[in-house]
């Protein structure tokens, strides 16, 4: 299996890699990200030298580039695409939503273009429940029935790109897939999303800065049952599918916070209630019976477990979360570009 995965300097792709190395000894990967500000080649230094990774500065925007790379490996084509590439963070979305139009959009479809014209057999999609919108406390939780009714300009991106895969695969027959996860948490997530900011800052005795009145409901996942649930998809899923993949675990950001506070015996004082975001989701919740009964999925990872490691992986790597709060990971890159 030979796959060509992007954006996976960041969050959850590099997560992904590093899974599926460890998990099939068959698989080869190669890996193309622009390196934004989200992107850190850190994230994979332990398998830089694995010579099964191959790594290549690019934008998925950009057609020549892709399509060269496409040229580059003709010989031995790619068996699947799996574009994790994206602007990710909703509060950038609301600063400005120009990379986002860019990258999730016009990125994704000159992938399915080239996916296509090179004869990529499988290119899965990685999306997002954001898409479906917000639900009220008493609405059931998002199936893949649900309308897409996305409202930042983030999950409106997504919800764009969502729909040119399932385009190509409706006009040209071409074997799209689509994933909708729910929130991950995990290590080597960017200290800019909930958790790893609300770590980092109590580890730095800092008040942690709670939106609204921090009611709102977001369904947690760990980082590797994700992983998992994309390489099922990846080899079993069904052409022209969406896969809902969510772990049952609702939880409200004041109690999160608290449990965070717990965690580091960090007293309440440190809660600063703050403007809350605009147009901010209410809650988020995942109906994934689909991926349970057609794939075999289930989550293994449960939020107590799951949020002890990963406070513990924070604890632990002081300094990568610290490099990236100063802006000094950024040097990382001419270090590993002059060396190339
Ligand atoms: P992230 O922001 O941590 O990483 C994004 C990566 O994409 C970075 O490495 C960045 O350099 C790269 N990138 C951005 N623009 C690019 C471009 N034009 N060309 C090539 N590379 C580019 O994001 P994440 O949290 O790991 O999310 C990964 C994917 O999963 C996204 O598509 C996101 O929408 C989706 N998702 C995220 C979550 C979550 O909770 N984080 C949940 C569901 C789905
Ligand atoms: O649901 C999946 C989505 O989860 C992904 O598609 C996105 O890429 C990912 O960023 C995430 O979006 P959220 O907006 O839910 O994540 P974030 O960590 O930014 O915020 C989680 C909740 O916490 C949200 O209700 C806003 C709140 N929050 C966030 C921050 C950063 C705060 O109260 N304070 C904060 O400082």
């Amino acid at each position: 299996m030979k796959i060509l995965v992007t954006g996976c300097c960041g969050f959850i792709g590099s997560n992904f890699v590093r899974h599926v190395l460890a998990k099939h000894k068959d698989y080869r990967v190669v890996n193309i990200d622009k390196l934004t500000y989200a992107g850190n080649l850190e994230n994979l230094k332990d398998v830089e030298g694995d010579p099964r990774y191959e790594f290549a500065r690019g934008d998925i925007a950009d057609e020549k580039f892709v399509v060269q790379l496409f040229e580059k490996h003709k010989g031995e084509q790619f068996d699947a695409l799996v574009n994790f590439a994206a602007e990710s963070h909703v509060d950038r979305s609301i600063m400005g939503g120009d990379d986002f139009i860019t990258t999730n959009i016009e990125g994704t479809h000159v992938l399915l273009k080239a996916g296509m014209h090179f004869g990529i057999p499988r290119f899965v999609q990685i999306s997002t429940d954001e898409v479906y919108g917000s639900l009220h406390l008493d609405d059931p939780p998002f199936t893949e029935e649900n309308k897409i009714m996305p409202n930042s300009i983030y999950s409106a991106s997504k919800a764009a790109a969502d729909l040119l895969a399932r385009a190509y695969f409706k006009t040209h027959g071409y074997c799209t897939l689509v994933t909708r996860c729910s929130n991950n948490y995990g290590p080597y997530q960017f200290p800019e999303k909930i958790i790893p900011l609300f770590v980092s800052n109590l580890l730095e005795n800092k008040e942690v800065p709670v939106y609204g009145d921090g009611m709102q409901v977001r369904d947690w996942i760990y980082v590797d049952d994700h992983s998992e649930a994309i390489d099922l998809v990846l080899q079993k899923g069904r052409a022209g599918e969406v896969y809902n993949i969510g772990a049952d675990n609702e939880v409200a950001n004041i109690n999160l916070t608290k449990m965070l506070l717990r965690h580091l015996n960090k007293p309440e004082s440190l809660i600063k209630y703050v403007q809350d975001r605009p147009g901010h989701d209410r809650r988020y919740a995942m109906n994934s019976s689909k991926i349970r009964a057609e794939l075999g999925w289930r989550p293994r990872v449960d939020f107590e477990t799951g949020l002890e490691r990963t406070v513990k992986w924070y604890l632990d790597n002081r300094e990568w979360w610290q490099r990236i709060k100063s802006g000094e990971y950024m040097h990382y890159y001419e270090k590993w570009y002059g060396n190339r």
